[in-house]
């Protein structure tokens, strides 16, 4: 048993779409979460300034005794998580691997459209790994930079967010997708308005599940949950504030939380 908080962190509000799913799937655990809210998007950052933000975040966490650290962002997963394994002893769980497993859970046809952040996409780690996988499976992919902004306005189903659904959309329902994964944690925020676009017969994947049922794997084995003794802590921090966070976090988590600022360039 080991009663430390698990670390969760991601470029903003979109990470708390993740942490929603490990507090369903993980109630006894504490929670230390952190949203670069200074430094968002990082989706249209280079690989070297996602790393280095993300050394920051994780020497943060590690300053709150967390025995392990969600990344809950795709842009980071894919781009720096072999680096954050390769620098710091402690077990990471990142989104895209979830991610590829409920695709392959998913598609039936074999056509399957990601959307995710330039960075995201550019990796092209989405796509190798289900190729990986399955290499019959036709991966489409769609960069879709102007939902985190609409996310973290909180425009979630507006005319500008349908506008900009469709837009982005058109080319992939074009192309016969029949699953759809969602690989940026800020787009289950809009996943109504991009279920509308898509239309029902694409199947849309939230990796949010499979994280957490990861971690949940990972402390088992472990032996590293937390015995419930106490009642659990979810504690906020970001790196610049804003009432968006704490409007978001009520909607996503139902709950009030007030988050505290912390200098994330100290760390
Ligand atoms: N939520 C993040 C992701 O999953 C990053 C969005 C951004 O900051 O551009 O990729």
């Amino acid at each position: 048993m080991d009663n430390r908080p698990i670390g969760i962190f991601d470029s903003g509000v979109g990470g708390l779409t993740v942490a929603k799913e490990i507090i369903k799937t993980l109630p006894n655990e504490n929670i230390v979460y952190f949203g670069d809210t200074a430094r968002v998007p990082y989706g249209a950052k280079s690989k070297d300034v996602v790393t280095k933000y993300s050394k920051q975040i994780v020497r943060f966490l590690l300053t709150k005794n967390v025995k392990a650290i969600i990344v809950a962002c795709n842009t980071v997963s894919s781009n720096s998580l072999d680096a954050l394994r390769r620098t710091f002893d402690i077990p990471f769980i990142g989104v895209v691997e979830p991610g590829v497993k409920s695709v392959l859970e998913t598609t039936k046809n074999k056509r399957v459209g990601i959307i995710g952040t330039e960075a995201t996409i550019r990796s092209g780690m989405y796509g190798r790994l289900i190729h990986d996988a399955d290499s019959t499976i036709e991966v489409f992919s769609k960069p879709c930079p102007l939902f985190v902004p609409l996310a973290e306005e909180g425009w979630y189903d507006n005319d500008v967010a349908r506008m900009t659904a469709e837009l982005y959309l058109d080319e992939l329902i074009s192309c016969g997708i029949d699953t759809l994964l969602l690989g940026c944690t800020h787009y289950p925020l809009l996943k109504h308005c991009i279920g509308e676009t898509i239309g029902e017969a694409v199947k849309i994947v939230d990796p949010a599940k499979n994280t957490a049922d990861a971690l949940r794997i990972i402390l088992e084995k472990n032996n590293m949950l937390n015995d419930g003794s106490e009642k659990p802590t979810n504690i906020f921090y970001v790196s610049d504030i804003t009432d968006k966070f704490e409007k978001i976090c009520l909607k996503t988590l139902k709950k009030t939380y007030t988050p505290a600022k912390i200098d994330i360039e100290k760390y």
